[in-house]
């Protein structure tokens, strides 16, 4: 008898959506540059610092690490230097030329024009509004395959303001052209709006004794503003936008009490004023919660040495990726349901060749909401201080179709959990 019970399990179907068929994963697209080797390629642009955008691209040969821009398609009325480009190494990889300037400062929710390196194709990018609504819209673990192609798409189809991405971009692993496949593939919205992301686990690319830190290539490419808010490394950082502060941690950098994310996330969070910025999130790369078989209990080491730290601060919302599939949770704390922690939701459904995670653990524990092994991107507008907007959209093949929603009150303005002046105490304690 317990035989049998023991092969039912092994062989207990998936817990998926009946009305669904999951799709199987789609070939790697890869996008060769045609251009001239002068020409700006892989333009894309990231938030750095009130009022300043940080355009980065790459060149084939050297060349001026100049933008110009303006409100006018054509009519370039400002301009900026950057620091001479650089090129990293990769075992026999050489890669181009990599470009990174500082422009502003800029109007809020404005669109701009502009062309890198004194020439080449002109593009556009429209900044965020100074005060909400803004809306975000959030996909991990992209890849470069026909899904991720299909889900880009479905993020163009309706605008946006920022694009969040919680680790795992270009699914390289090692293999230096395809980071520049993806910064081609990425190009028409990584140009168009800002993408703040941070690492996952196929950013590391680490190699014994040649490579021993990893992130060559992420952190060569994909600088974000760590400078700017007084964080040592390009792995954690964090950002202002609207009403809204915005951490992105580093799951695969050290985050224990001794080090210097943990003492950076405290001094930071020590800074932020919710009354200017009511609304908290987070993001991470391997989840704190999952009931996926996959990636099982990955999150947990970080979950215990910087839970109580979130949990103390009043982040509305944690986003993780890393596990193929969307999973929204209650607002929880160590482990338990709890009205003033976070909703964690993991969206790590980008679309990369790797495929789906298909399996969740059964019963469905009760923290658990919604959970969904399906490629998509979620969508968050935050409309004031005090209520946002979330949906989950599949990608049903070429439509995009909204399964799962829910409105969020912010934590600030719950009467429950604006223990604000203790919030404060506490935090400082902390440090
Ligand atoms: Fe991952």
């Amino acid at each position: 008898m317990l035989l049998l019970f023991l092969l039912c399990l092994a062989f207990a179907p998936p817990v998926v959506s009946p009305e669904y068929t999951r799709p199987p994963p789609r070939p790697v697209i890869f996008r060769q540059f045609k251009g001239p080797e002068s020409a700006p390629q892989q333009v894309h642009i990231s938030l750095a610092g009130k009022d300043y955008m940080r355009v980065s691209w790459i060149t084939e040969e050297k060349s001026q690490s100049v933008v110009e821009y303006g409100k006018a398609a054509g009519q370039y009325s400002a301009s900026a230097t950057g620091e001479d480009s650089m090129s990293y190494r990769y075992f026999f990889y050489t890669s181009g030329e990599i470009h990174h300037v500082k422009i502003g400062p800029l109007d809020p929710s404005t669109t701009y024009y502009y062309r890198c390196s004194g020439g080449g194709p002109e593009f556009t990018f429209r900044t965020p509004p100074s005060a909400f609504p803004i809306e975000f819209a959030v996909a991990g673990d992209l890849g470069q395959t026909e899904w991720t192609e299909s889900t880009l798409a479905h993020v163009g189809s309706r605008d946006y303001d920022v694009f969040l991405l919680p680790g795992d971009l270009s699914y390289a692993d090692t293999q230096q052209p395809l980071w520049d496949s993806f910064g081609q593939l990425v190009e028409p919205y990584a140009s168009a709006r800002p993408w703040m992301v941070t690492e996952g686990n196929h950013e590391i690319e680490t190699f014994p004794i040649i490579y021993p830190q990893g992130f060559t290539a992420y952190n060569a490419r994909w600088l974000m503003p760590y400078q700017e808010s007084n964080s040592q490394s390009n792995l954690y950082y964090s950002f202002d936008v609207a009403g809204a502060h915005i951490l992105m941690l580093g799951s695969y950098t050290d985050f224990d009490a001794d080090s210097d994310q943990y003492a950076w996330l405290l001094a930071d969070l020590a800074t932020v004023d919710r009354s200017k910025t009511p609304w908290l999130f987070a993001l991470i790369h391997a989840p704190w919660y999952n009931t996926n078989s996959a990636h099982k209990g990955e999150g947990e080491t970080m979950r215990v040495a910087m839970e109580n730290i979130l949990y103390n601060a009043r982040v509305d919302v944690v986003f993780a990726g890393h596990v193929h599939a969307y999973e929204r949770f209650t607002r929880v704390y160590d482990n338990k349901a709890d009205q003033c922690g976070p909703i964690h939701v993991t969206i790590g459904d980008g679309g990369n060749r790797e495929g789906l995670a298909m399996t969740f653990e059964s019963p469905t524990p009760s923290i658990s909401m919604f959970r969904e092994p399906s490629f998509g991107h979620g969508r968050l507008r935050v409309l004031n201080n005090t209520h946002a907007h979330w949906l989950w959209h599949r990608n049903n093949d070429t439509n995009s179709v909204t399964a799962d929603e829910i409105w969020l009150e912010s934590l600030i303005s719950s009467t429950h959990c604006n223990d604000f002046a203790t919030l404060s105490k506490s935090t400082n304690d902390e440090l």
